[in-house]
């Protein structure tokens, strides 16, 4: 059983414990490990959400490894860091989930993806929008009720209540509002396009210089147009919506941590119908979902969408850097 350690205790950590708690309860995994640098936060953290005894502390992400506590990790820290942790977890053979972004930058990321491939570990970032259970009904029937595909629309606004935090102040980290929600969202639309390549980007951002409470981007994905709306500084409904020949799907309230969320097909000239999904908890299918990539033989899979994603926002900050300038 592959034995797995969290770093981070903070928002995401949190999500990733009672992941952990529940596949471990499944039996396909041991949650062995728990890392953070602040030993009062990190025992607030254990009362919390009652982590089991048997789940070790360790005070640095090196002591970790050298303890040999763990086959792979789940890095939950700030975004600046994740090239050199998962760097320094995959030489030690560790397989990784880590936070997205994967990189403030695509060569951040390159560098990530090259130890990985070189450790031949299995490398997979916190996307679990991709494992919502309506989401991955919405792909499955898109064929069937939208046709051809031709637009998609990805809208996430939530006022980030973390407003004087690392991210709000751009200290590692580039984007706020592009990076909390924006990222998540151009994840989504490229894999609901099953397109690794966004092309054509154009962006406005809110204000537009200096920290983004929000953000409008479009993007070519293939011959589908995508439009991705974020912002962190009021709260809408969230919503996806695949148009195509046939019709279109539209996922509503999907965009969080909790897996609920509502399902509709709008066919022309007819009335919405309801699609069912089971609902159940993205972050812990993530989780199974990287087990069983980790256990694969040859368990490096580049996944290409990973690093185009930086390259979208990387694209961003050059048009916004000129548009400022
Ligand atoms: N998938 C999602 O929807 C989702 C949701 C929230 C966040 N995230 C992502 O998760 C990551 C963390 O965000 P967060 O909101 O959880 O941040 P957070 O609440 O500030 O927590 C960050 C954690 O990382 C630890 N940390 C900070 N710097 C570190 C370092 N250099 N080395 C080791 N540990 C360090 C902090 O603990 P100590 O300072 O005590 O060490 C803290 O436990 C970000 O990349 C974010 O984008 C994803």
């Amino acid at each position: 059983m592959l034995r797995v350690g969290l770093v981070g205790t903070g928002d995401a950590g949190k999500h990733h414990a009672r992941a952990l708690t529940t596949v471990a309860g499944e039996g396909r995994l041991t949650w062995s490990a728990v890392c953070a640098r602040d030993a009062k936060r990190l025992a607030r953290f254990r009362e919390e959400l009652a982590v089991p005894e048997s789940v070790a502390t360790f005070g640095t992400l090196e002591a970790l490894i050298d303890a040999r506590a763990c086959d792979a990790v789940i890095l939950a820290t700030p975004d600046g860091v994740h090239p050199e942790q998962v760097e320094r977890a995959a030489r030690a053979g560790l397989h990784v989930l880590v936070e997205k972004p994967l990189a403030l930058t695509r060569s951040g990321g390159e560098r990530a993806v090259a130890a990985a491939r070189v450790s031949d570990v299995h490398l997979a970032v916190g996307y679990h929008l991709r494992h919502h259970a309506a989401h991955r009904t919405l792909l499955a029937r898109t064929n069937e009720l939208v046709g051809n595909v031709r637009t998609i629309f990805v809208r996430w606004a939530w006022p980030d209540p973390a407003t004087d935090g690392w991210r709000a102040k751009g200290d590692g980290a580039r984007f706020w509002s592009l990076a909390a929600l924006g990222t998540h969202a151009i994840d989504l639309a490229m894999w609901l396009a099953r397109e690794d390549h966004a092309s054509d980007v154009a962006a406005l951002l809110d204000p537009p210089s200096g920290i983004d409470r929000g953000a409008e981007v479009t993007m070519r994905l293939g011959s589908i147009l995508a439009h991705v709306s974020v912002s962190v500084a009021h709260r809408a409904v969230s919503r996806v919506i695949v148009s195509g020949d046939a019709g279109e799907l539209e996922a509503t309230g999907t965009l969080g941590a909790r897996g609920d969320g509502e399902l509709w097909h709008r066919a022309p000239r007819q009335a919405p119908v309801a699609i069912a999904f089971e609902a159940e908890n993205p972050y812990a299918a993530q989780v199974r979902d990287f087990l069983g990539r980790a256990r694969a033989p040859g368990t490096f899979s580049d996944d290409a969408s990973l690093l185009s994603n930086l390259d979208v926002l990387d694209r961003i900050t050059t048009l916004t850097t000129q548009g400022a300038s």
